[in-house]
């Protein structure tokens, strides 16, 4: 694992959207898994900046989103769907059919999980995924206690988890479920970046550091895999 401890989050923010950037012009036709919450939105804001219409550069680029909330529809203000498209879609070139989220208003959730699983797949899998940590280590919406060889599920978030994300949804009142990848299906990343900054984030930082590796803590699984970066301030 390669640890970069950054000055602040804005440094952060500028590290991440250059290995961002690094990999679309590596690769034009990279497979991003791409990560909602407050940590990616200056990373975001960053990439629209160095990286807007004009510069095409997000044409061939396909993305598959970590997560999305159950029972609202993509249009709702909380959903993540409405998230990415207000941080990143709304700014930049991609085609609309290469930006996949899990669809949480699905009829059958389950098989929707298994679509977005064979979509992954089809592209030939994800090269590069950018991961926020939840304070009890969640990666996505894998709480503690999810085995490492789950995958696309749908899921019960925790108070704890729901109370988190209170202030990103509109009314407060968060969805109680969710589908997100697997830790299996996070692991299958060719390479592996995560942000955490802040006070809140600090314990989480250090039990992951610790080396210690336990369902009981998410974020650890990510030792089992050859090529993670974990960029902290
Ligand atoms: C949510 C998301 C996670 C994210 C986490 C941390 O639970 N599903 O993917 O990493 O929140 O969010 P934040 O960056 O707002 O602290």
């Amino acid at each position: 694992m390669n640890w970069e401890t950054l000055p602040n989050y804005g440094v952060l923010s500028d590290r991440a959207a250059e290995i961002f950037l690094e990999a679309i012009l590596r690769n034009p036709r990279v497979v991003l898994g791409l990560p909602t919450g407050r940590t990616p939105v200056t990373m975001y804001e960053r990439v629209v900046a160095a990286c807007g219409r004009k510069y095409h550069c997000f044409s061939d680029v396909v993305t598959f989103n970590l997560d999305e909330y159950v029972g609202i529809e993509r249009t709702h203000p909380g959903s993540y769907y409405t998230f990415m498209k207000q941080h990143l879609f709304k700014f930049i070139d991609i085609d609309p059919a290469n930006a996949n989220l899990p669809n949480g208003a699905a009829p059958d959730l389950d098989a929707e999980c298994a679509r977005y699983e064979r979509e992954i797949a089809a592209t030939g899998g994800l090269d590069l995924t950018f991961l926020g940590l939840g304070s009890n280590g969640h990666i996505a919406f894998n709480e503690p206690g999810t085995p490492f060889d789950s995958r696309t599920r749908v899921v019960t978030l925790t108070d704890s988890t729901r109370a988190a994300n209170a202030s990103l949804f509109p009314n407060g009142r968060v969805p109680t479920h969710a589908i997100t990848m697997g830790i299996a299906t996070i692991l299958e990343s060719k390479s592996i970046v995560l942000l955490a900054s802040g006070e809140k984030k600090q314990a989480a930082i250090e039990r992951l550091r610790s080396g210690e590796i336990s369902e009981e803590f998410p974020a650890s699984a990510l030792w089992r895999h050859p090529d993670v970066t974990v960029l902290t301030a």
